[in-house]
This record gives structure tokens, sequence and C-alpha cells, in this order.
């Protein structure tokens, strides 16, 4: 990444404004909590740990400048404060997953003075961060080894260095198969209605200087069918305990093209990714969108006025249509995750 995605200096949090990409890379400051739940909402920042880790920073954004000292009435602020994070967007479990952590610190700390324990999140919080490039680098070396030394692979939405800390987790298997030598090609789906293939992947392909091709969403299936596509490897958004993998709108028909062309489709994700408490994918929430963004995506109207809408931000893809994981802890299979992720 040529800048860094989130980044906390002096006790700023800053970020990448993504809605402005590919045309304008522009830093934003977000010095309260409804600016980082605004750029949660709004996709400014975007992608599952890239979530998590935003509003763990949010937290502290939002008790820096606290004037309470007794911890009862503190505990209670944050509360509020997580509770607020959390409501911005339902799908990515890092989102909650990052939230916890940051409660737990209380919950381990209880008698703790104020001024501390805000040290200790703040702390916490670099912790997250840190931990979620050392992650995806981890999942990149672990993704890297699936990949034929010459071969193109397809991926949909933005999983790379914008979505995480830093590197990725879809796009880190191909930075990370790309830097061991590999000859690596990638068509990106362009990702309809927000276009974060074309307007995030495409532009973070091209600054590492790896092959990159844009189709839009519908092409996938003939380009497979064209032989052109050797591995299929996405990020996620919250996968349940039987495998069941919630991605960007559109994964799930990549994963059936894949199927039908015999195509291995990997989801590259972390640990922190895994909901275990979810059965099957049936139970993962799903958010949905406005109806401007499909008729008026980026301000050009595509639809008549007053049309009817549906727009799911993501889809459920089957277990049985995943090859494998590829995570910090190595690549598992379905049945794998509970014995090696809980
Ligand atoms: O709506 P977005 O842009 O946040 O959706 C992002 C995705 O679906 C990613 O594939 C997922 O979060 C994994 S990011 C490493």
């Amino acid at each position: 990444m040529p800048v860094d995605t989130i980044l906390w200096e002096n006790d700023n949090l800053i970020i990448i404004d993504q809605t402005l990409l590919p045309e304008k890379l522009v830093k934003k400051k977000l010095d309260t909590v409804e600016d980082v739940w605004e750029a949660i909402k709004k996709l400014r920042v975007r992608g599952a740990p890239a979530i998590g880790v935003t509003a763990a920073f949010g937290i502290v954004v939002a008790l820096k400048s606290i004037e309470i000292t007794d911890r009862k009435i503190f505990d209670a602020e944050f509360k509020k404060i997580s509770d607020y994070l959390a409501s911005s967007r339902p799908t990515a479990v890092n989102l909650f997953w990052a939230l916890d952590r940051m409660a737990k610190v209380l919950e381990n700390n209880p008698d703790l003075s104020v001024a501390k324990i805000i040290v200790k999140l703040t702390s916490e919080a670099v912790a997250i961060m840190n931990e979620d490039k050392t992650v995806c680098r981890q999942i990149g070396k672990f993704g890297s080894r699936l990949l034929p030394s010459k071969c193109t692979v397809l991926t949909h939405c933005n999983a790379g260095g914008l979505a995480t800390a830093d590197y990725g987790t879809a796009l880190g298997v191909i930075y990370s198969a790309y830097e061991s030598g590999k000859e690596i090609k990638v068509y990106a789906d362009e990702t309809r209605p927000l276009l974060q293939g074309s307007r995030l992947t495409a532009w973070e392909l091209m600054h590492s200087g790896i092959e990159v091709t844009l189709i839009c969403d519908n092409m996938a299936a003939k380009v497979m069918s064209e032989g052109k596509i050797d591995v299929v490897v996405v990020g996620a958004d919250r996968i349940a305990a039987n495998g069941d993998t919630a991605n960007k709108i559109g994964t799930y028909m990549a994963a059936l093209c894949a199927k039908y062309h015999n195509i291995p489709f990997y989801v590259a994700a972390p640990s922190s990714t895994f909901d275990l408490s979810l059965e099957s994918g049936k139970k993962i929430p799903i958010e949905e969108r406005a109806a401007e963004e499909i008729t008026c995506g980026f301000g050009k109207r595509t639809a008549p006025e007053g049309i009817k809408v549906y727009s799911p931000a993501f889809d459920v893809t089957p277990a049985e249509l995943i090859t494998a994981y590829i995570t910090e802890k190595g690549v598992i299979k379905a049945d794998q995750i509970i014995d090696k992720l809980k």
C-alpha cells in the first residue's frame, strides 16, 4: 500500500477516505465517535478487519476527552459508545470482535483508574491493528503455497490492504505469491453496486505492479468458461461454524460458477472473521443498503424514479462450494473449523 489505510498518530485517528478512490487519495482525520460511525457506515473505511480496527480506535477517540473519573460511570459510558459503534454495520463480525476485545480490557481491570484504563484501551486498539498486519502476512504465506507457479486468480470486491490494517487477506495471498516469484495475473470483478473491485482492488494491484484485468461481475462465468481462471480467492465478512461464508454480494455467484468449471474457490480470512456462535450461514445478519446506491450510483441516475429496489450488501456462500479457508493458523477445510479455531 502506498499509504496506511488506518493510521494512529499523536493520538489522532486518520484513514484513507476510500469513497474518493481511485480518483483522489485523501486522508481523513476522524475527530469524534460520530465521525468514526459515519466513516464506517459510508464505507470511507471498509472491509471486515479494517472496520474492526477503526471501531477499536473509535472507542479511544470517544473516550480520550472524557471528563468522568468514576469507574462505574465510565464503564456505563463505554458501553453506550460501544453499542453506538456496533450499530454502524451488521455483517462483518470483526466489528463486534474488536469491540468485545476492548470491553475485555475493562472487565480484566476493574480497579484501574479512568486515566489508566484509557491508556490500556489505547494500547489494545494499537495491538488489534498491529496483530491484523501480522495475521495478513501469515494468511498470505499460507495461501501463496496453494497457488501454482504460474496462474490467474479471480477475486471479488476488495480484500486487500485497503480492507485491513495492511496487505490484505485475499490480496495478501496474491501479493505473497507474487513476492515469492510466482507469475500471477488477476481478474478483478468490478463488484456492483459500490465498485470496490474496480475502484479499490484494481487500484491496489496496479500500484503493486501485478497485472490486473477488470471485468463486470456478470462476465465471470464467461471468463471461466474460456479457461482464463485457475483459482478464485475472496475475503469474508463472517464465517459460520459450518463454513458458510458471508462476503460481498456476488461472491456466491462467483462460487457457483467456479464449482461448475472445477476451479478451486478459496476464502482467505483471519480467525477473527469466524463466528463460531453461529451454526450456519442462515443466521448471519445481512446488511441492506440504500436504493440510491443502485439507482443513482456515483451521482448518475440509471433507473427510473420510484423503482422498487432490493439491495443486500452481502450474500452467503454455502460451505460445500468452498475448497478451503486460508487463515493465519493454516489452510483448513470446513469440517476442521471448530477443532482448529475454537
Ligand atoms: O462492503 P465492504 O466493502 O465493507 O465489503 C467488504 C468485503 O466484502 C470484503 O471482501 C471482506 O470484508 C473481507 S476484507 C479482508
